[in-house]
């Protein structure tokens, strides 16, 4: 299970990569976060380089079996070897050098729609801020991207109320949609809505 599964299904023009690349850029530190353990931490965000590749699949291994299924490691990697050649944009948080979340985007201008990709905090650090700070990075970067219209993703019934907090609205619910006792929700904000 994913925000988004299909990201060899889609492209990004040669044309906006430039646009991408430079909203990519969210290399500042990060304001401290204002809740657990976290509140005098800093963290740093920045565009994932291809030797974050080993600690995004510990993030995702971190949230097997409840969030993600087994079965998603390949498509994953899959992602991430793809992510220098595509051109997507995905972010790394980190905390003193270590990556601790990471996350991004898949853009289809055909379609006027960004889909938030592979977004994911390391479940020993869920519910300190760092998946709504990933979330609203994510969710400004689509913004700024001219031409699209709405934002989509796919969740399970375990994180959909997160992604509700953001306005996001469901459009299809399917019943073991990613795998037996994992339901998909296809949902969607419109930029109209925020
Ligand atoms: C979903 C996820 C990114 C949330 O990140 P997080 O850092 O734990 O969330 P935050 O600490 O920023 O939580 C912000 C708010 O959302 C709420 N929240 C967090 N996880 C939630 C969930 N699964 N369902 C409903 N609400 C949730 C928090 O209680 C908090 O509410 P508050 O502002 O009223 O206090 C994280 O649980 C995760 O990485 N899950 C595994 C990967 C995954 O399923 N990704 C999503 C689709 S691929």
């Amino acid at each position: 299970m994913c925000e988004f599964a299909t990201t060899r299904e889609h492209d990004i023009p040669r044309l906006l990569r430039p646009l991408l690349a430079r909203n990519s850029n969210w290399t500042t530190q990060v304001t401290p976060i204002v809740r657990g353990n976290f509140r005098n931490e800093r963290h740093n965000s920045r565009p994932y380089v291809a030797e974050d590749f080993a600690a995004c699949l510990a993030i995702f291994d971190s949230n097997v079996p409840t969030f993600f299924a087994p079965e998603e490691r390949a498509d994953i990697c899959q992602f991430l070897e793809s992510i220098a050649t595509e051109g997507w944009p995905y972010l790394v948080l980190t905390r003193s050098g270590s990556d601790i979340a990471c996350g991004g985007l898949a853009v289809e201008p055909e379609r006027k729609r960004a889909s938030l990709a592979w977004g994911m905090v390391d479940r020993v650090f869920h519910g300190q801020g760092l998946g709504t700070r990933l979330t609203q990075a994510r969710l400004a970067q689509a913004r700024a991207i001219p031409g699209i219209a709405e934002r989509i993703l796919e969740t399970s019934q375990h994180t959909h109320g997160f992604y509700e907090k953001f306005g996001f609205t469901a459009s299809r619910v399917t019943p073991d949609g990613f795998e037996p006792g994992l339901d998909r929700w296809n949902m969607t904000l419109r930029l109209t809505d925020t």
